[in-house]
Parts: structure tokens; C-alpha cells; sequence
């Protein structure tokens, strides 16, 4: 059977490290695997007063976790958290109580920074609110990367240096996902 992965990745800006990164895992997943890139940058901000009446953005993401059978966040680190705009898409898809797109979809956490310790803590706060979500969470390998000079390819592609650790990784993904689909 196929499986369906919603793609969220925590950075708008145009030259996202994290985008390429997430782009790189897709190239390295299994051939019965199809990624859906869940657009964040349209949503409004989050406001409980419209939760009877979400806007036509939020009605999208949830429609998009909601047909997936996992969910993949790939995200920087933003003052040692994730950053505001995945928050308040998380907050959004979690959202009315008790209709949450979240609940029981497996979930995988990576990301890229240019700082030494590689959205270490980011990849922990996000693991304390997917727990609250009940999300079960890919806990090992763990995966911190650090931007550095050669870990993008001349052509955008993850580097050599890279390649290996990052397929363990997707296969481990992989097979969670599997692992939890009904
Ligand atoms: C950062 N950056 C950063 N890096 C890090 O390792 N830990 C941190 O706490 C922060 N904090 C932080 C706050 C804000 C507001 C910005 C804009 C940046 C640097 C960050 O790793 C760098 O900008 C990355 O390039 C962001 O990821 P994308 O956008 O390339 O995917």
C-alpha cells in the first residue's frame, strides 16, 4: 500500500535550509511513500474566537494531516523553540477540542540550524507538545544537523558526507509509519 506524509517545515524564508532538507528526504524515502507539502505561511494567526468557523488555510491543513498517514516536521530552531508560525499551525490543526488532525498520526522530528547544537532543543520542545497531541513520535535515530559549508551540494542536494546517516534515518521513519498504520 502507499503512504501518505504530511511535510510541515518550520522556516518561510525562500532559501530555507530546512526546506532543502525536507526536499532531500523525500528524494531518500522509500518508493511506497508520497509527501504532501503542507502550506503554513497563508494561516492566520490562531484565535480560539474562530474555532466554530475556521478560515478556507486552516480547513486545508487539517484536510491534508487528516488524509496522511504520518506527518514529517522538518524545522529550525527559532531562540531555542520552534518557531511562532509552526506553533500556530499546530495550534490551528489541533483545533476545535476534541477535532484535532493530529491525534495517532506517527510523527518524525528533524531539523537544520546554523548553530552547533542543530535545533537540539527545538526538536524538544516540539516532541513535549506532539506527546500532548498524541502523536506517537520516531524517537530513535535522533537527527541534529548543523548547516555547515558541503552539507548542500553544488546542486541543492544533501552531500555526500551527509547521504548515509540521513537514509538511516528515513527508513527508521519509514518503518514507524508502518508500524502504526491501522
Ligand atoms: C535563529 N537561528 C538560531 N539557530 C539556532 O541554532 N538556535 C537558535 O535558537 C536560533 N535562533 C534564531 C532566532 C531567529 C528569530 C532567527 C531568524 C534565527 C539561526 C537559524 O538557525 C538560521 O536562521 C537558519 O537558517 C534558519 O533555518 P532556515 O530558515 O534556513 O530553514
Amino acid at each position: 500500500s502507499q503512504f501518505r506524509i504530511a511535510l510541515i517545515v518550520g522556516s518561510l524564508r525562500r532559501e530555507s535550509f530546512n526546506k532543502k532538507l525536507a526536499d532531500g528526504l523525500v528524494r531518500l524515502a522509500p518508493r511506497d511513500f508520497t509527501f504532501h507539502h503542507c502550506e503554513i505561511g497563508d494561516l492566520p494567526l490562531y484565535n480560539q474566537d474562530d474555532d466554530g468557523h475556521q478560515a478556507a488555510p486552516v480547513k486545508r491543513l487539517k484536510h491534508e494531516i487528516g488524509e496522511s498517514q504520518g506527518v514529517l516536521f522538518v524545522t529550525p530552531e527559532y531562540n531555542r523553540s520552534i518557531p511562532g508560525v509552526l506553533k500556530n499551525a499546530i495550534d490551528h490543526a489541533s483545533r476545535p477540542y476534541g477535532q484535532s488532525a493530529f491525534a495517532g498520526k506517527p510523527a518524525g522530528v528533524i531539523g537544520i540550524s546554523v548553530g552547533a547544537i542543530g535545533t537540539a532543543i527545538a526538536q524538544q520542545h516540539l516532541r513535549n507538545v506532539l506527546a500532548y497531541l498524541d502523536m506517537p513520535t520516531l524517537g530513535q535515530p535522533e537527527a541534529f544537523l548543523q548547516a555547515k559549508e558541503g552539507f548542500f551540494g553544488a546542486d541543492g542536494h544533501i552531500g555526500e558526507g551527509s547521504q548515509k546517516f540521513l537514509q538511516g534515518w528515513v527508513d527508521a521513519y519509514a518503518n514507524w509509519v508502518r508500524s502504526h498504520a491501522g
